[in-house]
């Protein structure tokens, strides 16, 4: 595991954001366009409104699209909603073109059409091909789930789909959330844990032999490119 470890949540997410800016950097010889999956929770929303007040001016945003890992099926404006979240730490606050901004059209009738309008918008942004984020932003829950993954969700398993629509034992239940399909498929991978009350999972990830599919959603995202855990002190242990 690539382990870095920092001070506090405000170092962690300075440093996490200074290594998209260099991916960043680095991609747009080669790319136009760079491709971020957000993730909801209480750690990212530290890094986004860090990003808006001093990365703001370093970012070229007309090439910065983003998308989110998971969602919950609640309106743009709800409390719960992650996309309400990054748009008052974020999105807000920063010149991002409107169509740069791919939300989960969470205003659908049910949370299935919601899945397949979103993988219907990711097919068409990746044209067709397996979705491959420049940099996806992860959390972990205090049980191991990660975007909406729960332990022994039916989604981990999915094989064809890229977003599904699950029910979470968490609140609200009804979320959407890219598939390991997705998530194993990204070009970066940066993992976002903060706090005492995640030692014991983080730990316990850890330790986990190589050789077995790890019992934790968190731990069953392996892609092949980079993987980073961002660490604060209080997590580490
Ligand atoms: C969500 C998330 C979720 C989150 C973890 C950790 O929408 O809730 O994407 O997977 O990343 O629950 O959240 P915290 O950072 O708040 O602990």
């Amino acid at each position: 595991m690539d382990t870095r470890v920092f001070a506090d949540p405000d170092a962690m997410s300075r440093a996490a954001l200074e290594e998209l800016l260099r991916i960043l950097r680095d991609s747009m010889a080669r790319r136009s366009r760079f491709a971020v999956a957000l993730s909801g929770g209480q750690t990212p929303a530290r890094m986004y409104s860090l990003w808006a007040e001093h990365y703001r001016a370093q970012t070229p945003w007309e090439h910065v699209h983003l998308f989110w890992s998971d969602e919950r099926f609640v309106s743009q404006s709800d409390p719960l909603s992650n996309y309400r979240m990054t748009s008052e730490a974020l999105l807000s606050r920063v010149p991002i073109p409107p169509g740069n901004v791919h939300p989960v059209p969470t205003n659908l009738p049910t949370p299935q059409m919601a899945a397949d309008a979103y993988e219907a918008e990711l097919r068409k942004f990746f044209d067709g091909t397996l979705p491959a984020f420049d940099v996806q932003l992860l959390g972990l829950g205090v049980e191991g789930h990660t975007a909406s993954l729960f332990p022994e969700s039916p989604a981990l398993e999915e094989m064809q789909r890229w977003v599904a629509a699950v029910r979470a034992p968490a609140e609200p239940p009804h979320r959407l959330t890219f598939t390991p399909v997705v998530l194993n498929s990204g070009r970066n991978t940066f993992f976002l844990v903060a706090g005492k009350n995640k030692q014991q999972i983080l730990e316990a990830i850890r330790s986990e032999p190589d050789s077995k599919p790890s019992q934790y959603p968190a731990g069953r995202i392996r892609p092949a490119g980079p993987v980073i855990w961002f660490l604060d002190k209080a997590a580490a242990g």
